[in-house]
């Protein structure tokens, strides 16, 4: 099981060449009501969390076993979130093998402007610094191109292709290996 070590929670991680970003506060009940409320544009609205069970989803998010961060620029404004484990998995997909999985958002206002992959990037730089040798794994919808785009640049290749029935959607999962 993964695990933050102590010395990295501690860190402002500075990674990639547009700044700075901190990784390692849980996200709390302040932020999970932002996050609650962000509003994507459409194809992209599947992504908004529905108001009707925000009661349920603050519950998950501020559940210490959901592995839910936040992502917060140098004067602490929250740029996004990231995730592990369970949290980052959808029903339908095999999930074999020894590897984290990831989930990662930004902003509304923040997408589609050629900026995710810094994101992306400090989050797979944060880990695979925290824990070495541990291949990577990102669950994306399979209309989401631009995330695939995204993941994609930071070396994460097709594996899998499955259907949620939960969502009816189908979607693929990507991995990147050590090294
Ligand atoms: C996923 C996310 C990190 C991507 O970051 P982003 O800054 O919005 O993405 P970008 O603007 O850099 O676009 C990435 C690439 O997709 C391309 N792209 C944009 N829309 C596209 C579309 N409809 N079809 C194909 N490619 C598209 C861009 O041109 C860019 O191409 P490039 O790699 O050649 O530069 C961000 O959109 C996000 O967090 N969204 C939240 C909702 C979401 O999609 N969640 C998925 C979680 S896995």
């Amino acid at each position: 099981m993964f695990e933050l070590r102590k010395q990295d929670a501690r860190d402002l991680m500075k990674i990639g060449k547009q700044g700075m970003f901190s990784l390692t506060d849980p996200v709390d009940e302040l932020c999970a009501r932002l996050i609650l409320g962000w509003r994507y544009d459409p194809p992209y609205d599947v992504y908004d969390l529905n108001v009707d069970r925000s009661d349920r989803a603050l519950v998950f998010f501020l559940n210490p076993k959901s592995n839910y961060f936040t992502i917060k620029d140098t004067k602490g404004g929250l740029d996004g979130y990231w995730c592990f484990g369970k949290s980052a998995r959808v029903v339908g997909g095999s999930y074999w093998g020894r590897a984290i999985d990831l989930g990662l958002g930004i902003r509304p206002d923040l997408t589609g402007r050629g900026i995710g992959f810094q994101y992306v990037e400090a989050v797979v730089e944060f880990l695979t610094r925290s824990c070495t040798k541990v291949p990577l794994r990102v669950t994306i919808a399979s209309f989401n191109r631009r995330a695939q785009r995204v993941w994609e640049r930071a070396d994460f290749r097709l594996v899998q292709r499955f259907f949620c029935r939960s969502d009816d959607m189908p979607y693929v999962i990507l991995r990147r290996e050590i090294g």
